[in-house]
């Protein structure tokens, strides 16, 4: 049977917005954030706190987090110890982690194989439980990866059970480049709501072969309650060629209320919340929701 309730874990305002040239002024991106939140959304990733260098659009990371509302539970990213520890001076008290199960993924990404950055976060992991902070573990390339190609799933639940021993919160399992289909959505899903049953689950689909809902369909087959989706459909990480933007917040939202499957989430606001951000982006936003919202 298939969950009585879904919670949204939105990731318009890092994922959505890190890829993103133009670049989006706090200002407008707090009221984004504002609007999301307004909207329904209790789960969100903020910002990012990595290199400016690396990527410009998350410089302002530490007036997010300042600035906005701490409804919910709200994510900062981080990955290294430098960026744990500016995230917490600035007060965020959820983080995401994250790591690539394929080596040259990560090292692209993060600049480390995916051995060296478990290393060094397993320290800073085993510290924030201590501190009691709630920490989420992003596993990229869980399918597939852009210069390896398919990705053992051995290889990706031997990368899970590590945080899972190191007392995670929550494991988010993405399929960085929109590769995975449906069967190999409810396949790996299947084993890891198995394999970690205390451990919160979450799936990240990107859209980039519009299979996304589909393989949310076959992960909510398979047990999963809690998926990261974008509003508006933005997002893509800037060192995953070919990747595209994350699946739609209102498309997932409008299916799982087609289902009886309630979010919390208000589509009408949601609307709202995807056009104050629209203005801002290098592209117009269609997705199919706001599409035939756009077109009423
Ligand atoms: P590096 O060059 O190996 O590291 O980069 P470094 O320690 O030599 O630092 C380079 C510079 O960055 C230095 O500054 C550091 O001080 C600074 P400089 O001395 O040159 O002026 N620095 C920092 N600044 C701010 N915050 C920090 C930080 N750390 C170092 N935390 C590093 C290593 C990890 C920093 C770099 O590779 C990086 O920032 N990568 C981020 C990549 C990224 O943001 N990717 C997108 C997010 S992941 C994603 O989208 C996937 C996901 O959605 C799931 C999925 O779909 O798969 C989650
Ligand atoms: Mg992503």
């Amino acid at each position: 049977s298939l969950p009585k309730t879904v919670t949204i874990i939105e990731v318009g305002p890092r994922d959505g917005l890190q890829n993103e040239k133009r670049l989006v002024s706090t200002g407008d991106k707090l009221a984004f954030i504002k609007a999301l939140q307004q909207a329904g959304i209790e789960e969100m990733e903020l910002t990012s706190f990595v290199s400016p260098k690396w990527v410009p659009q998350m410089a302002d990371s530490k007036e997010i987090v300042a600035s906005a509302n701490k409804i919910g539970r709200q994510f900062v990213l981080t990955p290294n110890e430098r960026g744990i520890g500016a995230a917490r001076e600035a007060g965020a008290d959820a983080l995401a982690v994250f790591v690539g199960v394929s080596d040259s993924f990560n090292k692209k990404n993060i600049n480390k194989t995916t051995a060296e950055s478990m290393a060094a976060l397993k320290p800073l992991i085993l510290q924030l439980k201590e501190d009691g902070i709630f920490i989420r573990a992003c596993i990229s390339t869980a399918f597939y990866c852009p210069f390896e190609g398919a990705v053992k799933t051995a290889d990706t639940i031997h990368l899970c059970q590590q945080f899972v021993d190191w007392g995670v919160d929550e494991l988010s399992v993405a399929d960085t480049i929109g590769m995975a289909n449906p069967a190999e959505s409810y396949t790996l899903f299947k084993q890891l709501k198995e394999k970690f049953p205390e451990t919160l689950l979450t799936a990240h689909f990107h859209d980039t072969r519009k299979m996304a809902l589909a393989n949310i369909f076959a992960a909510l087959q398979a047990g999963v309650d809690r998926f990261d989706t974008s509003a508006g459909g933005l997002g893509g990480c800037p060192f995953a060629p070919g990747a595209t933007g994350n699946v739609a917040t209102e498309d997932v939202v409008n299916m799982l209320h087609r289902m009886d499957i309630p979010t919390g989430i208000d589509l009408n606001l949601l609307y709202s919340a995807i056009e104050k951000i629209e203005p801002h982006v290098s592209n117009p936003i269609n997705t199919g929701m706001y599409t035939l919202y756009k077109n009423r």
